[in-house]
């Protein structure tokens, strides 16, 4: 397989993964999961983790995986790219497991005794790689292994960080964000 179309499948594949955390930020606000409640004398997760900005990130991501959907095929003809269709429970594995790795990020965050919006570096580019792949080889064993070869899950493994400060670059200077991670 040739690099460049590895680099547009691992791309493809992981949007519905990529675009939760964005549109978390968008719509945040509310009630924190954790409600408040702390363990010791630290918040569980913090006000970061709200459950409107976790519905609205795994509705997003489901959107979106059913939206591409619809476009595979003429992607396919028109580039020749392999570009995967989704089934709903790769999406709900890769939108629900960047969210779920986020929640499991501000959790270690919180217990390390980081604030909210502190830098962890590694953990802040990664963590919803870490929850969503094996989450969704989890629900959809059969899509994933035939989507997520290990050349893609390399790629993955690259692009993510480069994207996710790039995408958190622009968020924070377009004052989205409050910080630049
Ligand atoms: N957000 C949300 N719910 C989520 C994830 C994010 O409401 N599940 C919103 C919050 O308003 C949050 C903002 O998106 O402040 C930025 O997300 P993030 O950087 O992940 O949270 P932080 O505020 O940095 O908190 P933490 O240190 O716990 O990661
Ligand atoms: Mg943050």
């Amino acid at each position: 397989m040739a690099i460049l179309e590895t680099i547009v499948i691992a791309f493809w594949a992981m949007l519905p993964a990529y675009v939760p955390n964005n549109a978390a930020v968008l719509a945040g606000g509310g009630r924190p999961i954790d409600g408040g409640r702390t363990w010791g004398d630290k918040r569980m997760l913090g006000d970061g983790k709200t459950w409107r900005g976790t519905a609205a990130g795994i509705v997003t991501g489901l959107a979106l995986a059913g939206f591409l959907s619809l476009f595979a095929g003429e992607v396919r003809s028109a580039t020749g790219v392999d570009v995967p269709e989704f089934t709903l429970l790769a999406a709900l594995g890769l939108a629900a497991g960047a969210m779920l790795g986020d929640i499991l990020a501000s959790f270690l965050k919180r217990r390390t005794g980081r604030q909210r919006g502190a830098m962890f570096p590694g953990l802040d580019q990664l963590d919803f790689v870490v929850v969503s792949l094996p989450l969704t080889a989890l629900l959809a064993s059969e899509w994933f292994f035939d989507v997520f070869t290990w050349e893609v899950i390399a790629v993955v493994v690259i692009l993510t960080p480069i994207l996710h400060v790039a995408t958190n670059m622009i968020a924070y200077k377009l004052g989205l964000k409050n910080e630049p991670w």
